[in-house]
């Protein structure tokens, strides 16, 4: 895996990256869209190439190994095999979905012990069983496993998990290199920096995290409750110290405005569910602003979703029609704005990176911040 910087904003710490797997080039920054049980909800493989220009997917360990189970995916010869994608994919390691989802869990020095949120079956976690997991699902990008901790966090707290996640990153890193790929192309592991709100314990991850000298690192623990511009502090100082010539990932994240705000701190790959839920709910993000396509102002609005932004979901599909299909109840609805919602996103990241190749980032962004979230 390699980490090409080919430009830097003038006016911000934002850069432009060529990230290349075994799978294909990724064009950073990006924006990853969330594929938690193998499928990015209500989309095609074919319209996540073709209409909204994907260029990596995540899934969950925590979701693919309570189902379909690691011995579907290993026989299958991997994930990209199982679901058709044959583009990068980057896996979580369920250290954060274990503590959002499972129904009880126990945190111990070993592992995180949990009970299955589908079946109530129980299972434990270890930073060196999360790792064999992610073997089998065959991610070109693993995460290591963390402990996300909760907003607001008590101090100690904060800094007790903080030290167990770095000796659960060494045993990740352990298990890793004395493992072998099975389905023999690369796969890399990024460690993830925690610490809560604290500075003194974000640096002292970050630190941490820098000194492994892995192909690209993480940034976990935000946009989990917390005010933006803590979290706009966070990444910060968190990007300062990381090294500037590899990518760094700030999990979970985001709004479009937080998307934009990071960038110009030094962030290249983003992930979040709010695309994909948020379009499900009838919840669109246009170039003009947001959308409540379940409102009655659109009831006989027959302009497309989103004319400037083009590509075919957002052209296709009048307001009035797409309204009616949400009224309706229709699958429809939600899969064509998941489309839109997911065909806007990768735009939004895509332009910001000619910005960012033509010196003039800043300003579009300080006017892309102010249009995209005004609701309409
Ligand atoms: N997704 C969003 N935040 C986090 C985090 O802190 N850790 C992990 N593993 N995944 C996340």
């Amino acid at each position: 895996m390699t980490f090409d910087l080919v430009a830097h904003d003038p006016q911000t710490k934002a850069r432009a990256g060529v990230l290349t797997t075994d799978h294909g080039t990724i064009q950073t920054p990006i924006f990853m869209p969330v594929g938690t049980v193998g499928s990015v909800k209500a989309v095609h493989q074919r319209e996540l190439k073709q209409d909204i220009q994907a260029q990596i997917i995540l899934g969950n360990t925590y979701h693919l190994y309570l189902r379909p189970g690691l011995d579907t995916l290993q026989k299958a010869g991997g994930l990209h095999k199982f679901n058709g994608w044959d583009g990068p994919i980057l896996t979580d390691s369920g250290g954060y979905q274990v503590y959002s989802l499972s129904n009880t869990r126990k945190i111990k020095e070993e592992g995180v012990k949990f009970r299955s949120h589908i079946d109530g079956s129980q299972h434990l976690f270890t930073p060196e069983g999360v790792m064999d997991i992610q073997r089998v699902i065959g991610a070109d990008i693993i995460m290591a496993f963390d402990e996300c901790t909760p907003w607001p966090c008590e101090y100690d707290y904060a800094r007790r998990s903080l030290d167990m996640t770095h000796r659960w990153l060494k045993r990740c890193i352990q298990r890793i290199d004395e493992t072998e790929p099975l389905y023999g192309y690369e796969q890399q592991l990024f460690p993830i920096v925690q610490g809560s709100t604290f500075r003194d314990l974000r640096e002292k991850s970050a630190q941490f995290v820098a000194e492994q000298g892995r192909a690209g690192n993480a940034i976990g623990g935000l946009s989990v409750g917390e005010p933006a511009d803590l979290m706009y502090e966070m990444t910060e100082l968190c990007c300062d110290i990381l090294p500037a010539d590899k990518p760094r990932y700030l999990m979970g994240v985001g709004t479009p405005a937080n998307i934009l705000e990071n960038i110009a701190l030094g962030v290249d790959m983003f992930d979040c569910v709010l695309p994909t839920r948020n379009a499900r709910n009838g919840m669109l993000f246009t170039t003009q602003g947001i959308i409540n396509i379940k409102n009655k102002k659109w009831e006989q609005d027959f302009s497309p979703i989103d004319a400037e932004l083009g590509g075919y979901a957002s052209t296709f599909y009048s307001k009035s029609y797409l309204r009616h299909l949400f009224h309706a109840s229709e699958y429809l609805g939600g899969m064509a704005a998941s489309v839109h919602n997911l065909t806007f996103y990768l735009w939004l990241v895509r332009s910001a990176r000619e910005q960012i190749l033509a010196g003039t980032f800043r300003e579009w962004k300080e006017r892309m911040v102010k249009q995209l979230m005004v609701r309409l």
